[in-house]
């Protein structure tokens, strides 16, 4: 039988309910709130395109945007470490809210723990 990949088993309503929360907890957030936009449509929509092919589902952003490169697609943005940390919380408590548990979202949890910790482009303290 086949594998599920992690795009099938958490499902795209989900997915798409998760991407939602998180943006909607981000835009209140003090330290994440003022590098964003006003309007989050935009980038939940984008969001939601990039986490479906990191999940193993299909290359949806690749196909609109080209190559991912989300490092470089971060350097205007000032991303300490402090707001890694607090993208990483919110994005805890997004998946708490859609209940997202057991193995699945630990794996996809330190997969993303370790992409916030690649987008760090600025100390604390110089944004
Ligand atoms: C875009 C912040 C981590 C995926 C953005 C934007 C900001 C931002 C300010 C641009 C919004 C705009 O269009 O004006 C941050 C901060 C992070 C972080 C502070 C903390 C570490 C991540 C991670 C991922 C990610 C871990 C993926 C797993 C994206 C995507 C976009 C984006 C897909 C849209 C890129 C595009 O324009 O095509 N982020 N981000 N970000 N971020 Fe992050």
């Amino acid at each position: 039988e086949k594998k599920l990949t992690p795009f099938e088993a958490i499902g795209e309503d989900k997915l798409n309910r998760l991407v939602d929360t998180f943006y909607g907890l981000v835009a209140q957030h003090p330290d994440l709130a003022p590098i964003f936009p006003n309007q989050f449509t935009e980038i939940a929509r984008k969001q939601k395109q990039f986490l479906t092919q990191y999940l193993g589902g299909p290359p949806i952003y690749t196909e609109e945007h080209g190559h991912p490169m989300m490092r470089a697609r971060h350097l205007p943005f000032p991303v300490t470490p402090t707001r890694s940390k607090a993208w990483l919380s919110c994005m805890k408590q997004a998946m708490d809210k859609v209940q997202l548990e057991g193995p699945i979202r630990e794996k996809f949890f330190s997969r993303l723990y370790l992409t916030a910790q690649h987008m760090i482009n600025t100390p604390d303290g110089d944004e």
